[in-house]
């Protein structure tokens, strides 16, 4: 079959190298693409929150499954349009994606559903808001109410970095902000794919890293690296989630005339008093899916149909390449080098995300995460010593890199304590 990937980050290029490696998947579209997905995929110009050019560019390729990667594209309506066209396609409804693009909206489906999550409300007004951080206390967590790219949380014990983050939130009239408790615990990111059938098959679990440096500082990213599995989660982890978590959700949503198809990233904080929702979202995780695909055994379009998938035992780290810059004000159009020394590194694959090639045919930088490097390995040391050693070999010209990635869990002790 023909399947159309529908994005242009380190994670389509994930799903297209899955994709390629799927007996059932005879060839394969992508669209905007990178330097990394034009190797393996067709490559056509697409504004992906178009809907009917989405749904144009799928009729056209005569995709016989579309891909939906990004959030940007499902909650303008993408897999809509796909669908009123009768096209397969993987990915919610608009409003199933509301689960990811509104924070409140997702606030309410939990509190009906009775699933685990910090308490919070959402306020229109400046005033109710502040009143509600003094409740909470610190830490305070602030949360605009509309899809940010990772950027729209703050999450400090300065209360007025907190008054700030409300006012800049509340712009105009018809925004929203939401307040919420602090959850403390490691976190964990755990994705499950839902059939219109209902049917749920969950992966393997991950940790991102979302801040831009060592040690969790600086600012938050779209995630600077991420690892599987996770030697310290409680073994079940997995089962638990789907059961007070996924189900709840899945059954809330259809309740409500919106049922949920698709991949639902469910971001949890493991506190003292069990797992605990801190986001969802409406679509693959990146870099998670990096990592978590390259544990992948089975067919990827049969995992899509929420069917069983197989495991390799192997450990997974991805350590992300960001451009210098980031996440305020990306440097683009940098010339990288060392491509092809950090991919004969046994055990790495090089995964782009904002890369293109240049009128010289050379791969230059075009986004803020510019590559993700992946490394399998018998264990998360030996993962870890090679993805950092292919780090090594990419030149870019202020290129930031995490020097933690899965360090703490890669110790003998991670298996039996918690970060
Ligand atoms: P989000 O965009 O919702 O994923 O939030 C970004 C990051 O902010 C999360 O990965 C957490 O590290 C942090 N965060 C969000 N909500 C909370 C919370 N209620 N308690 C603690 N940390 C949070
Ligand atoms: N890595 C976090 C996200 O995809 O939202």
């Amino acid at each position: 079959m023909k399947v159309l990937v529908v994005g242009s980050g380190g994670r389509e290029h994930a799903l297209c190298l899955a994709l390629s490696r799927d007996p059932t998947v005879g060839s394969l579209a992508c669209a905007p693409g990178n330097a990394g997905t034009a190797e393996l995929a067709e490559t056509f110009a697409l504004d992906v929150n178009d809907p009917v050019a989405v749904a144009a560019l799928a009729e056209r390729v005569r995709a016989d499954l579309t891909v939906i990667g990004p959030e940007a594209p499902l909650v303008a309506g993408a897999a809509d349009e796909l669908r009123r066209r009768r096209l397969p396609v993987f990915g919610p409804s608009a409003a199933a994606a509301q689960i990811e693009g509104s924070k409140a909206f997702a606030k309410s489906v939990m509190n009906a559903a009775g699933v685990p999550t910090a308490d919070g409300r959402d306020h229109t007004v400046v005033e109710a808001a502040l009143a509600d951080l003094d409740e909470f206390g610190p830490p305070y967590v602030v949360k605009v109410d509309g899809l940010a790219a990772g950027k729209g949380v703050t999450v400090t014990g300065d209360r007025d970095a907190a008054v700030a983050a409300v006012r800049a939130a509340l712009p105009t009239e018809g925004s929203r902000v939401v307040i919420e408790g602090y959850l403390a615990g490691p976190e964990v990111s755990l994705f499950a794919v839902v059939d219109e059938a209902g049917q749920v098959e969950p992966l393997v679990p991950a940790q991102d890293f979302k801040r831009i440096g060592d040690g969790d500082t600086g600012p938050n990213t779209g995630g600077m690296g991420a690892y599987t599995p996770l030697p310290w989660a409680p073994p079940d982890l997995v089962d638990t989630v789907l059961s007070t978590v996924v189900g709840p959700t899945v059954t809330e949503l259809g309740h409500r005339g919106t049922p949920y198809s698709g991949l639902l990233y469910v971001g949890l904080a493991l506190t003292a008093t069990g797992p605990k929702v801190i986001e969802f979202n409406a679509r693959f995780g990146d870099p998670e899916t990096q990592s978590v695909l390259a544990r992948l055994r089975s067919p990827l379009t049969r995992l899509l149909a929420a069917e069983p998938a197989e495991w390799s035992d192997e450990a997974a780290v991805t350590v992300v390449v960001a451009a210098a810059g980031y996440p305020a004000q990306p440097r683009l159009g940098d010339e990288i080098g060392g491509l092809a020394q950090a991919a004969a590194v046994p055990g790495v694959t090089v995964l782009h995300a904002g890369t293109k090639r240049d009128a010289a045919g050379r791969v230059v930088s075009s986004g803020g995460r510019v590559l993700g490097i992946t490394a399998t390995g018998t264990d998360l040391a030996a993962a870890r010593a090679a993805a950092y050693e292919a780090v090594d070999q990419i030149r870019l010209p202020g290129a930031q890199f995490r020097t933690d990635i899965a360090a703490w869990a890669a110790t003998p002790g991670a298996a039996s304590s918690s970060p």
